[in-house]
């Protein structure tokens, strides 16, 4: 089985008309496909999707970890999680606070009872398993938050789906929210609308949390997909239902057949892929 992986970085907003902002997050995505199609090589597709998506939290371009969206309050939460498609087990956190890698987190919860999170509980349990301090706040983010830009920079959101040697798929997404929300709420990216895997497929989403949630995307998609539909027509079958609510959301998948596919709603969500020839663009 040829390994595959494919990663996004939530939407450009066109509305910024910052094509340098564009430019750089191709870049930077294409970086980080280069390393984590590398990695996965040697390792599972669950490792390697939290590698790349602890690498795209970091880097502050992006809507996740390190330059995530302040909300109404003045403070951060992020939210993250993962999908062992193999074992078929859920963890995530929500709405956690001064954590470098929410990703991580969600990756220590995989071998608890309790594997969902959320606020000073995802906290706690973060520092009693070594997660330090860590604010992930940068300069750009506070003068955005500041300006009220919040209606032209939302709608980010990171993630990745891979299939490793062995067949397996695993799904990992994390985000900063979308900004000046009402603090308590929750997206949909530590949710089975936002990110699911099992066997057959994995869909990592972005976009608007409240539409993604409506729909049931993710495992909606990937629902399809086991039922023997292609990933393609399972995704434009879904997306076609989002359109009676002119629903804002971007997926990125593999099947286990080898499929990788991306849509959005609107355009443009940036992403990359490695397949046997890497393709970058918005
Ligand atoms: N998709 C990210 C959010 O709505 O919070």
């Amino acid at each position: 089985m040829n390994s595959k992986i494919i990663i996004h970085g939530g939407f450009f907003s066109e509305s910024g008309t910052n094509n340098e902002v564009k430019i750089a997050k191709q870049e930077a995505l294409t970086e980080i496909i280069k390393k984590s199609s590398s990695y996965l090589k040697t390792h599972s597709a669950l490792q390697t999707v939290i590698y790349a998506v602890s690498l795209l939290e970091d880097c502050p371009l992006f809507n996740a970890g390190l330059g995530s969206q302040i909300q109404s309050d003045g403070k951060i939460r992020l939210s993250a999680s993962l999908m062992d498609g193999k074992s078929q087990k859920f963890s995530g956190v929500i709405n956690i606070e001064d954590v470098k890698n929410a990703i991580q987190v969600a990756e220590k919860l995989m071998s608890e009872e309790d594997r969902v999170l959320s606020g000073s509980g995802a906290l706690e349990y973060a520092r009693q398993n070594g997660f330090e301090y860590f604010n992930p706040e940068t300069p750009q983010r506070r003068k955005e938050y500041e300006e009220k830009l919040n209606a032209s920079i939302g709608l980010g959101t990171v993630g990745c789906v891979a299939l490793d040697k062995d067949g397996n798929i695993a799904a990992g997404t994390s985000t900063g929210g979308k900004g000046f929300e009402i603090p308590g709420r929750v997206s949909d990216s530590a949710t089975v609308a936002g990110n699911f895997a099992n066997s057959s497929a994995g869909i990592s989403c972005t976009g608007v949390g409240e539409d993604i949630v409506s729909a049931g995307l993710s495992v909606k998609i990937v629902t399809r997909v086991t039922d023997g539909m292609s990933l393609e027509d399972a995704s434009r079958k879904s997306f076609e239902e989002l359109k009676p609510y002119d629903g804002f959301a971007g997926i990125i998948g593999i099947s286990s057949t080898g499929e990788i596919y991306h849509c959005d709603s609107h355009p443009y969500m940036v992403w990359a892929a490695y397949d046997k020839e890497m393709s970058v663009f918005s």
